[in-house]
């Protein structure tokens, strides 16, 4: 069977630095793309060509959006460091980004494929800005599986979580978009899918150069839970939204009509998913509940390892 056509749209970032991975492994990664969020985009573009190098890639990385479509750039040192991937010793980097047009690479590859899925897995400032400059490529693509929101608690704040609360205004574009098929992959989902010393652990045994950048990867994200959270576990966020694409089978999906709060004091970035029964509003997007967390976890691994 043929692999899913992708667009990766990330901020590396630990997860989005395993996403890449998984992605390249379980999908045909037309291009990757890059956004502010968790690092500046300067660092999460050098990321995201320092995992194509590591890893030995060929993927077109297109810088995007520096800050969001009207709040201002936030980011999330404390969870990534301030380069985005603390933890590994850093190496050269000597690639170069394809170009620093991401939302016209986005649209262009949408139009010149029938079935490509749009993988955001930060903010989603370069999919709205693409949605609002190229309407058309919302029937285009086959879907946007998404990391963001919460049909729960928030990270970055009680209600919000970090993807969707960096950029509320491009969040609300995209959910609004009528997209055909839009998977949400938000933290009440991810929190089930996370990665422990016995998964570094894994990966340094097998090793491999790129197993042990990534179980050194693992053990900084790792620290940053355990001391934020007293967790001996780390969630892995984005790879959840590839997976939503590669192996839909491993989730429990909900269809939800989810709006997004732009202006709330408190609520600012909440995803708010019309949960009662029979509430007639139109859904807009299939909601992750569950997933098959031993299989995906494999997945992970597989794709780490198998690029050594
Ligand atoms: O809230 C989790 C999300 O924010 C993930 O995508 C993580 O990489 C950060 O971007
Ligand atoms: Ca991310």
């Amino acid at each position: 069977m043929a692999k899913p056509k992708i667009i990766l749209d990330c901020d590396p970032g630990h997860d989005d630095a395993v996403a890449i991975l998984l992605a390249a492994r379980q999908c045909e990664v037309l291009a990757i793309t890059t956004v502010s969020g968790n690092a500046p985009l300067a660092m999460t573009t050098a990321n995201a060509l320092l995992m194509c190098q590591l890893a030995g890639l060929d993927i077109p990385v297109h810088a995007g959006a520096d800050r969001p479509l009207l709040v201002p750039a936030a980011h999330a040192p404390r969870a990534h460091g301030a380069t985005g991937l603390d933890g590994p010793p850093r190496p050269d980097v000597h690639l170069e980004p394809a170009s620093n047009d991401a939302v016209g690479c986005i649209i262009e590859t949408a139009r010149a494929h029938d079935d490509v899925w749009l993988v955001p897995v930060g903010p989603l400032t370069n999919i709205a800005l693409a949605i609002r400059q190229a309407p058309d490529i919302v029937e285009r693509v086959a879907g946007i599986s998404l990391m963001g929101g919460s049909v729960g608690p928030g990270n970055v704040t009680p209600t919000a979580e970090f993807n969707i609360w960096a950029d509320p205004h491009a969040a609300q574009i995209v959910f609004g978009a009528g997209a055909p098929l839009v998977r949400m992959a938000g933290l009440n989902l991810t929190h089930q899918l996370c990665v422990g010393p016995n998964e570094s652990a894994t990966l340094r045994a097998s090793g491999g150069n790129v197993a042990g950048f990534v179980a050194d990867l693992f053990d900084f994200y790792l620290a940053g839970y355990r001391e934020r959270a007293g967790l001996d576990a780390a969630p892995m966020h984005d790879p959840c939204a590839v997976l939503a694409v590669t192996h839909p089978e491993l989730f429990t999906f909900g269809a939800r009509q989810v709006a997004v709060e732009t202006i709330g004091e408190l609520t600012r970035g909440m995803t708010v998913a019309d949960e009662r029964p029979g509430a007639g509003t139109m859904p807009n997007c299939e909601v992750a509940y569950s997933l098959n967390a031993a299989a995906a976890l494999e997945l992970i691994i597989d794709a780490v390892c198998s690029r050594d």
